[in-house]
């Protein structure tokens, strides 16, 4: 698969993006805006009230497109051959299956959806429709994380070991608070999981699964023999869900390494970084990839300016699918694989999440530096907290 950044596709595709004014439409909307394999010719948000969703939809009046308050009417307009979902996560899977019923391409905001009957439905949608689905996860997109993916994937490592992931991010309570389907387990009647493993950490679990996934793009790895716990320190009625958790599996790739991933929104530290321990060396991601080969100089992978962020590869391998009939790098039947490994975390933990005081955040560092050195989750840790 040609990861390179596309630069021009024949013409461009018209899309209609759904939700405009939350936490990544507007970003979208930026994309396409610079973007030449984009015309953006409708938009719809169910808020047009609101003063955010109004200044957002100017940009695309601006550029001649139609402003919907049902997304039904955007499906049925004729101009609008794609769409770009940028609505919350419990809305995925009736958007995604509205819009290929209606004969549309989908470029869905992560996750692609929560529980893997979801993500099978719009499988199923996709397959009849015979239209492009993908998943907008920009990191997967980065130079950084293509390049080091090519060489560990080429033996530059050796066989693969084991994996440590970290993703650390920091949450005050407002955050919970802003929307009423934040930290939310179901939304009506739908799937919502809005904790740090479906929100925040799926990008960097999911760049874990691509990494060390064998085959070209696009492809996640599998999992086995997980072992998951969780936490919820936050103390806002807000979150229902998770924001620590802490995850072991075995990676269904013929290497079979183990992972040991660290995942919460109660780090004062902004930091993301995988490790893949090999046989003859050692590969980092952590925005810049490393290249730590026994003997040889360091090598440093780092993104490029075409990128835009990671995301500009994403959307254009959706244009050149749409527009050439290739697979994009982020296609419906990779995807699925990184929501069906999260909700099997659930599966596992029983849906048990324990509640952890607030105060105790200030020993994660040590307790995170532990569970990767012994190897244990929380409870059986030599010095485990009394909170796990
Ligand atoms: N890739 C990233 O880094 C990233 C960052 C933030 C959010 N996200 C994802 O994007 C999605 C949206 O998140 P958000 O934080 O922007 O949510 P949000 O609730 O802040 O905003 C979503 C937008 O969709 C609109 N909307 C809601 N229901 C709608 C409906 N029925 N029809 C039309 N419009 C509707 C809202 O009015 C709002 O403008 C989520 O799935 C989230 O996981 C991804």
């Amino acid at each position: 698969m040609n990861v390179d950044v596309v630069e021009k596709v024949n013409n461009p595709v018209r899309v209609g993006q759904i939700g405009i004014g939350g936490g990544i439409g507007p970003l979208h909307l930026e994309e396409m805006e610079k973007n030449p394999n984009f015309t953006i010719v409708a938009g719809c948000d169910s808020r047009l009230q609101s003063e955010t969703v109004a200044k957002h939809s100017a940009r695309i009046t601006a550029l001649g497109g139609k402003i919907y308050s049902d997304y039904r009417e955007l499906l049925a307009d004729p101009r609008v051959e794609a769409v770009c979902i940028a609505a919350p996560h419990f809305l995925h899977r009736e958007m995604t299956v509205a819009a290929f019923e209606a004969g549309k391409h989908v470029l869905v905001e992560k996750p692609m959806a929560i529980h893997p009957d979801d993500c099978r439905a719009m499988l199923d949608a996709q397959k009849k429709s015979g239209k492009v689905g993908a998943v907008q996860m920009q990191h997967v997109g980065r130079k950084s994380m293509l390049e080091l993916r090519r060489h560990i994937q080429a033996g530059a490592i050796g066989s693969m070991k084991e994996i440590f992931l970290s993703s650390l991010w920091w949450r005050e309570n407002p955050y919970y608070e802003r929307v009423a389907w934040a930290g939310k387990k179901m939304f009506g009647n739908n799937w919502n999981l809005d904790g740090i493993m479906f929100n925040q950490a799926i990008h960097f679990i999911n760049q874990t699964l691509i990494l060390c996934a064998p085959g070209d793009l696009p492809t996640v790895a599998g999992t086995r023999d997980v072992e998951v716990a969780l936490y919820k320190f936050h103390d806002t009625s807000a979150l229902e869900m998770e924001d620590c958790a802490f995850i072991t599996a075995g990676l269904d790739t013929p290497d079979a390494p183990r992972l040991w991933a660290i995942a919460t929104t109660c780090s004062r530290v902004d930091r993301h970084s995988i490790e893949i321990i090999g046989e003859r060396g050692r590969a980092l991601w952590n925005g810049t990839g490393y290249l730590f080969v026994d003997g040889q100089p360091a090598q440093e992978f780092t993104d490029d300016n075409k990128e835009f962020g990671g995301s500009s590869r994403v959307f254009n391998s959706f244009a050149d699918a749409v527009r050439t009939g290739s697979r994009p790098i982020t296609d419906f039947s990779a995807i699925c694989k990184t929501t069906d490994f999260v909700f099997s975390c659930y599966q596992r933990a029983d849906w048990k999440i324990k509640k952890a005081p607030w105060s105790a955040t200030d020993v994660l560092p040590e307790v995170f530096r532990q569970v990767h050195q012994q190897r244990k989750l929380p409870a059986a840790l030599k010095s485990a907290p009394a909170w796990a």
